[in-house]
């Protein structure tokens, strides 16, 4: 049986594609505010600032293609049963060709009722003013913002809890219940962190950091698993 690898992601892998990140110098969160762009309130205030908001990140993503990260992950399949949970709301990880991608945080191509939660649609292009679900209301970016509860954790802790290997790329881990996740790992399984930037390294047994950027640093550590298989 293949051995499971579990990749919990952030906006990091996605920089070399050209997307920007939230929180480095220039990252995104150094022009918008939060609780304007990204909460329940900010929506209420002013929705139109809100949709342009992610029909900017949208149309953007529409430009990117998958870096040499999200391809090695990808290709890390042929020998391992790979879950990949991601922060990111791009499509990156899905178009580099990895098949078990759980969104934490939503998915920017798709489109939800603001009626009923279910109402889930893809949505490759803006989100207007008007635009509205099969029962009649306003349809919102399908993000998970501050505030709000994030289901997807229900399938991401169960996948850390039966990791072989844990690895975490590109985040700044600051943002729960996200973060969290790597305490679900079991103690003994090894553990890496891939980021170019120095961190607090969280207090987690058999935990290595590789001190790259992702195209570097994932190719690498991929190469190394592969050979291993
Ligand atoms: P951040 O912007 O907080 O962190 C990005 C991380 O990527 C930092 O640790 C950088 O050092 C690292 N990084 C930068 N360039 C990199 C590269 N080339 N290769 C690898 N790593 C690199 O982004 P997240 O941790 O993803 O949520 O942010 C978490 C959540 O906060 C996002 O999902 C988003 C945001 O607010 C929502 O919008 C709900």
């Amino acid at each position: 049986m293949k051995k499971k690898v579990v990749v919990l992601t952030g906006a990091g892998i996605s920089a070399e594609s050209g997307i920007r990140t939230f929180r480095d110098s220039n990252g995104l969160w150094e022009e918008h505010r939060i609780e304007d762009v990204a909460s329940p309130e900010g929506w209420h205030r002013n929705q139109e600032l809100v949709l342009d908001f992610y029909n900017q990140r949208r149309r953007q993503v529409l430009e990117c293609k998958p870096n040499r990260a999200h391809i090695a992950l990808a290709e890390l399949e042929q020998k391992y049963d790979v879950s990949i949970i991601t922060q990111n709301v791009d499509n990156l990880h899905e178009a580099g060709g990895s098949t078990q991608v759980v969104h934490l945080h939503g998915e920017l191509l798709k489109a939800r009722s603001t009626k009923d939660e279910n109402l889930i649609y893809d949505w490759p292009r803006d989100i207007l003013t008007g635009d509205t679900c099969e029962k009649g209301s306003q349809l919102r970016p399908h993000i998970v913002w501050f505030g709000e509860a994030v289901p997807k954790m229900d399938e991401a802790i169960p996948l850390v809890m039966k990791a072989d290997v844990f690895i975490v790329i590109g985040t700044s881990m600051v943002v729960y219940p996200a973060a969290g996740l790597i305490n679900y790992a079991q103690y003994e399984i090894p553990k890496w962190l891939i980021d170019p930037n120095d961190m607090p390294l969280p207090r987690i047994p058999n935990l290595k950091f590789i001190n790259q950027r992702a195209t570097v640093g994932v190719d690498y550590l991929v190469k190394q698993l592969l050979e291993q298989a």
